[in-house]
């Protein structure tokens, strides 16, 4: 049982992972998983990146799906990967769960595990290129460290202007970028907007949210910012597209317990 805690991808139990993986399927089948990819395709250039709602965004999103696959199965979870430790030849890469890399002959096709086409359950559907199918080509370039990670969680300020990928000092700006390579690690489907497409995009993400969280154990009165009206960019009280959810809600929210 999963007990409410969002745990660690490879130390999930065989009973875990089916939980986990059939409650995926589940909402794939019923078409609730194709919109959580199109809402991703929706934000990709707006509040979803390159700016502070990078964190709260994906937090909504996370929670979002976590209660669609506790409808199917309550006793799911969504485990978190983290890449410092867990390398391409990790049991999250095993058929029982994410299944591995794809078929270099093949167009980078995914042919193993649950998510492979070829199972019949996972067809994309929407998307923002040609391929119908889960692509994976990794590794391309090297996963983060856990030190470059710990550098990241040194950073007190929450975000600084100009409130984008130009910011220094900046904690979110700094978790985006380690993020950003993880996408581009994987090449194939995770590289692109439709990226929610590779059931990982959810461990990957689960793992952020996971960093941000302890950011924010370790620092009890640091707030999002910008925490005024900041022309252009989205402050503390202001709704996030497509939800009427806040950064402040999200920071404040009582988030997952990771085990
Ligand atoms: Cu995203
Ligand atoms: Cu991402």
């Amino acid at each position: 049982m999963a007990n409410g805690i969002r745990q660690n991808a490879v130390n999930m139990t065989a009973d875990e992972k089916q939980r986990f993986v059939s409650a995926m399927i589940a909402i794939k089948a019923n078409g609730i998983y194709d919109g959580f990819v199109q809402t991703h395709i929706d934000q990709f250039n707006g509040l979803a990146h390159r700016g502070p709602t990078f964190l709260p965004w994906h937090r909504r999103y996370l929670l979002d799906l976590e209660q669609r696959l506790q409808a199917v199965d309550r006793t799911v979870n969504i485990p978190y990967w983290d890449w410092t430790t867990a390398g391409a030849t990790s049991a999250v890469f095993a058929a029982d769960l994410m299944g591995g890399n794809g078929a270099s002959n093949n167009n980078w096709m995914v042919t193993t595990g649950p998510f492979a086409v070829n199972t019949g359950r996972w067809t994309l559907n929407i998307r923002s290129d040609s391929n119908t199918y889960l692509r994976r080509q990794f590794p391309l370039g090297t996963l983060p460290t856990a030190a470059t990670v710990n550098g990241a969680l040194a950073i007190n300020t929450y975000d600084t202007a100009p409130w984008s990928p130009a910011s220094s000092g900046s904690f979110r700006n700094a978790i985006e970028n380690i993020h950003n390579g993880v996408h581009v690690w994987f090449g194939g489907t995770m590289a692109g907007a439709a990226s929610p497409n590779d059931p990982l995009f959810f461990l990957h993400h689960c793992n952020i949210d996971r960093l941000w969280s302890q950011w924010q154990a370790a620092r009890p009165t640091a707030t999002y910012l910008p925490s005024g009206n900041t022309p252009g960019v989205t402050d503390v009280n202001e709704p996030m597209t497509p939800w009427p959810t806040t950064p402040a809600q999200m920071a404040t929210h009582p988030s997952y317990v990771y085990g």
